[in-house]
């Protein structure tokens, strides 16, 4: 018998706004995705079109038995020209913090996914002298947003992948084969970079802002080793992931994002069994990844609570969405049972959006129309959002099925 969810504990679904909002123009991203000869095949365009339907997506969530929304503000709305801020867009950010707190789905505000402002990136990025001072303006600048009532504030979104994908979006790198051969090396200077706005941030946001609690998502690999490969999968586990764990210990929280796992051996990246299922992402469908990525994130950052920030698969079956969360579900009510303090879980994704190139892998609970933007939940919204209403973590797969076709 597991124990009870602890107080407060977040149940809900997580989204970005570069892949949800729609025609984010003034992003880096937007540029890189229709700039002549781009490798992206596909461009963000209208999204799921949740600038404009952001009520709807959070009332659904809201019906279908969530408690909490993960969404994050877009830097290159709130600032599209350097120095030139957009009232509105920061009322719009500060309406749907109301909107979340009003209907009773608290919500996780992330400040940086992924995505800057164009002139941002033209001036250097986060290697530009003044990439932190700017920052902090922006920070500035969203302070009625977090004033609003968002309590749980993520500073930046996986920084050991957004020091890869800088470094791509700038023309540094390229990234052949997608993230399938391993997260390359975390681009060193721009890593540093951000620990140190991340830390910049912190400090402020506990200034302005006390009793918020505050923090920053890591992308954990799940990294095992195979015969022989211990010393190489513990390099490549401290470069990508630790190193960025360790720096949230004195944060009030750390994300962890987790979705499979990586097995490394002498020679580096063993690749999943050919018989081995794999999503849409190409990524082996692992389930257990998300008990081991809180255990190994409990060992790194002793005592420091959890937030399950991301977790999910990108299937064309909802069936094996199902299956997948409820052995990811069943793994992590295991570890918290061993002590491992876990405050919330929220599912990627909330709705089918841009997966960063393309719209084909499917991460959502909620399908997404792609040109009337119409959205229809799926069985597994229903079925995890009805978990969250009971505020459990485990049902045996007849109670599940029962659910999925009530
Ligand atoms: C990111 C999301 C992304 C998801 C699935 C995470 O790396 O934070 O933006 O869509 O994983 O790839």
């Amino acid at each position: 018998m597991h124990p009870p969810l602890p107080d407060g504990f977040l149940f809900g679904a997580s989204t970005s706004a570069h892949q949800t909002e729609g025609n984010n123009v003034a992003s880096d991203w937007w540029a890189f995705e229709n700039a002549p000869g781009s490798p992206v095949t596909e461009p963000s365009g209208d999204a799921c079109d949740s600038f404009l339907r952001w009520r709807e997506d959070m009332d659904l969530l809201r019906s279908l038995g969530f408690n909490s929304y993960r969404f994050s503000v877009e830097w290159a709305r709130v600032e599209p020209v350097r120095g030139r801020l957009s009232h509105s867009a920061v009322a719009h950010y500060v309406d749907m913090v109301e909107h979340a707190r009003r209907i009773g789905l608290e919500p996780v505000v992330t400040l940086h996914h992924f995505t800057h402002p164009l002139w941002f990136m033209r001036d250097g990025g986060w290697l530009a002298d003044d990439a932190i001072d700017r920052f902090v303006r922006y920070l500035d600048a969203v302070s009625p947003v977090i004033d609003a009532g968002a309590r749980t504030v993520v500073t930046i979104n996986e920084p050991n992948i957004l020091s890869v994908m800088h470094a791509i979006v700038r023309g540094d790198a390229a990234l052949e084969g997608g993230l399938l051969g391993g997260i390359p090396a975390p681009h060193r200077a721009t890593a540093e970079r951000l620990a140190d706005a991340h830390h910049v941030a912190v400090d402020h946001l506990r200034r302005r802002h006390p009793g918020v609690r505050t923090g920053w998502t890591v992308a954990n690999q799940a990294v095992q080793s195979a015969p022989g490969g211990g010393a190489v999968a513990d390099d490549y586990r401290y470069t990508r992931e630790d190193w960025f764990l360790e720096h949230s210990r004195d944060d009030d929280f750390v994300g962890v994002q987790s979705y499979t796992r990586t097995v490394m051996g002498p020679d580096g990246i063993v690749p999943a069994a050919d018989d081995a299922e794999l999503t849409l992402t190409g990524w082996e469908y692992y389930p257990a990844a998300l008990e081991e990525a809180v255990r190994h994130t409990a060992t790194v950052a002793p005592g420091l609570p959890i937030i399950v920030t991301e977790n999910g698969a990108a299937v064309a079956d909802d069936e094996r969405r199902i299956d997948y969360t409820r052995h990811a579900l069943r793994g992590l009510a295991e570890a918290m049972a061993d002590g491992v303090d876990v405050r919330g879980y929220l599912h990627w994704s909330a709705l089918d959006n841009y997966e960063w190139g393309r719209y084909a892998p499917t991460f959502g609970l909620i399908a997404v129309d792609r040109t009337t933007f119409v959205r229809t939940p799926k069985p597994s919204a229903f079925w995890l959002g009805d978990l969250a209403r009971r505020g459990i973590l485990i049902t045996d797969h007849q109670e599940s099925a029962n659910q999925e076709h009530a």
